[in-house]
Order: structure tokens, then sequence, then C-alpha cells
């Protein structure tokens, strides 16, 4: 699985690019350190200048840090878990990406849910509402992806989307760090599933999974994606691909991604916590999400007081 290579620009162009910025650098650096540089050529020949090792140091410190765009699909009526999704996130320590985090409905129709949802956007800022009739497996990834280019025309762009659920808890520093590993184009990032059985028909666990860009721009665009809407979300998107003719570089994040542990349902993709988590599914209660966030230490920096008391 290799990164994509980006088309070659003309060779009169990356000279120009590389030898421009030196012929500055070298300007600047014998006007405000004269005399640094003196010693500098003394000891050393110009090729110190363009060592690989150098270079590659001084972009990866330059690089701005990516953005990653996730969407969690959930619905209008659950209140309670998008405030324990909201409380979840808020306190995980830094990460060195920009991050932001949305919930996603299709269309609110009922009274309360109209009001009750205008009021949390009003405090919050963090919902979608797009343009559908809410669906589980009938097409609602499919908006949600293809709804991104439009929703966010004009504003400095993301390098990656991701499509998770509400029971789903990402560790979002081991996602970073984890994405920041991998390529920016042409990525398609989950849990492979099915864990076993065929490759032909592999596709990302919809508990979460990762598109760049690219991908979700190709996913607006294209037919096959647009007339292939019904079945699991999860394998429908593997599939857009595949029968697309589009070419994606899948990153199994085994085991990093699964499902919360069931003794009495081993799977291969379920198993107990482990301290490189990036994502743990099948959250579908308070007690497992306590269990979860328990484990990742999250409550830790309660501090001591005498206004209250936990065991
Ligand atoms: C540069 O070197 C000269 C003598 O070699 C010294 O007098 C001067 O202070 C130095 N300048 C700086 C900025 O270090
Ligand atoms: C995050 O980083 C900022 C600045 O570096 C720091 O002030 C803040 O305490 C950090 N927060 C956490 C939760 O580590
Ligand atoms: C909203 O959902 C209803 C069904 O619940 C549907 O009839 C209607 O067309 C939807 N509205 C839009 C703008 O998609
Ligand atoms: C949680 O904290 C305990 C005690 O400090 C430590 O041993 C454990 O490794 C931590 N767990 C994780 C997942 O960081």
């Amino acid at each position: 699985m290799k990164p994509t290579s980006s088309p070659k620009p003309s060779t009169s162009r990356v000279s120009l690019i590389i030898i421009l910025p030196l012929i500055l650098f070298i300007f600047v650096t014998l006007i405000v350190y004269p005399n640094e540089s003196k010693s500098q050529a003394t000891t050393s020949d110009c090729t110190t200048l363009v060592d690989p090792h150098v270079n590659f140091i001084e972009q990866v410190r330059v690089k701005p840090d990516f953005r990653l765009f996730i969407g969690v699909l959930t619905v209008p009526g659950n209140y309670e878990r998008r405030n324990l999704i909201r409380l979840a996130y808020a306190i995980q320590p830094n990460h060195t990406a920009h991050v932001d985090i949305k919930f996603v409905f299709c269309n609110v129709t009922k009274e309360e849910d109209i009001v009750l949802v205008a009021l949390e956007i009003i405090r919050y800022e963090d919902i979608i509402i797009l343009h559908c009739a809410e669906n589980m497996d009938g097409g609602k990834t499919y908006t949600y992806f293809s709804s991104l280019p439009k929703i966010f025309e004009g504003e400095q762009p993301y390098d990656y989307v991701m499509k998770t659920d509400d029971d789903t808890y990402l560790r979002l520093n081991n996602l970073v760090d984890t994405l920041n590993r991998l390529p920016r184009e042409s990525l398609y990032f989950g849990l492979m599933s099915p864990c076993f059985g065929l490759k032909f028909d592999h596709y990302m666990s919809g508990m979460g999974y990762v598109v760049s860009w690219d991908l979700v721009e190709w996913i607006a665009t294209s037919d096959v994606a647009r007339t292939h809407l019904k079945g699991p979300e999860d394998l429908i998107t593997g599939r857009w691909f595949r029968e697309g003719g589009k070419t994606v570089h899948m990153y199994d994040a085994t085991p990093a991604m699964y499902d919360y542990f069931e003794p009495r349902h081993v799977l291969c993709f379920r198993h107990d916590f482990i301290p490189d988590t990036v994502a743990v599914h099948k959250l579908k209660d308070n007690l497992r999400w306590a269990r979860t966030l328990k484990y990742f230490n999250v409550t830790d920096r309660l501090k001591p007081s005498r206004l209250y008391h936990l065991p």
C-alpha cells in the first residue's frame, strides 16, 4: 500500500522552487549572521545547505497541521448522548491537528426537536442538518459526504473527513498521530471489514472511517455513488470506490479500532481495551461509556474539593 504519486511539475519549475528560496536564504543569512556564515564557510562547503536530512526536518517543522472534519451521524432525539460526546471530546488532551467535530442529522421534523435542536445550535454551533429524511441505510452517508464540498465551499479546506456514529468513542490524539503518518490523498482509513474472508470485497467498518478530501469530492460527483445508496452504509462506501474504478489506499487500523468487549461474543474485531486505541465502538449505554472513559483515565484530572466527593 503506497501513497499515490502526484503529477510531477516540470523540471525547470522544480529547480526554480528549490533554487529561489536557497538564494534568498543565503542572502538573508549573510546579512543577519555575517559572523556565523563566515565561520561555517571555513568548516564546511555549501553542500551542507542542501543536506537532504536538514531540508526534511525544516519541511516537517513548517508544514501546517492537517485539518480533519469529523461528522458524528446521529438523530435529533439523542440529546443525552450528544451531551456525553461533547463532554468526552471537550476534555481530551492536545493534539497537533485542527479537528472539527459536528453532529449530523437529516431534516428535523418533530415539533419539540425543531425548538430544542435550535437551542443546541445557538449554544454549541456543532450541528449540521442535511437535506434528507432520517434513515439508517438509505443513503444518509452519501448525502453527508456529497454535501460537504458545498457546505464548506469558500472555507479553508479539510484534508480528511471522517464519518462516525454516536456509539463510537474516538481517541483524538491517537487518531491524529496515526493520520499524520498516512498519505493526504486517496486515503481510506478505518477498521478493515470483514476481518476474515476474501480480500476483494473489503471495506472500512461504519464505526468510523476517514477518507481524504479528494475522495469526498469524488463521491460528490460520482454517478456510481449517487445511484448506489441502499444497503449497509459502510459496505456501500467500499463498493463505490471499487465499482467506480477509484484507486484508494486502504489502511487498516486493526487492532486499534474495535468493538466494546463482550466475553460471550468473541470475534476478530472485538477485544479488550488496549492502550493504543483509536476507537471503541458499540458504546450503546452510559455504563459502557463510563467504563471506556475510566480505562483511558479521562477523569484523572478531577481536582479534590470540599464541594463534592466521588468514591
Ligand atoms: C562579529 O565578529 C566580530 C569580530 O570577529 C565581533 O567584533 C562582532 O561583535 C561580531 N558580531 C556579532 C553580531 O556577533
Ligand atoms: C494544551 O496546550 C496549551 C498550550 O500549549 C496549554 O496551555 C494547555 O494547558 C494544554 N491543554 C491540555 C489539556 O494539555
Ligand atoms: C424531510 O423529511 C421528510 C420525511 O420525513 C420528507 O418528506 C421531506 O421531503 C424532507 N425534506 C427535505 C428538504 O428533504
Ligand atoms: C491510566 O493510569 C494508570 C495509572 O496511572 C496507568 O497505569 C495506565 O497505563 C493508564 N492507562 C492508559 C490507557 O493510559
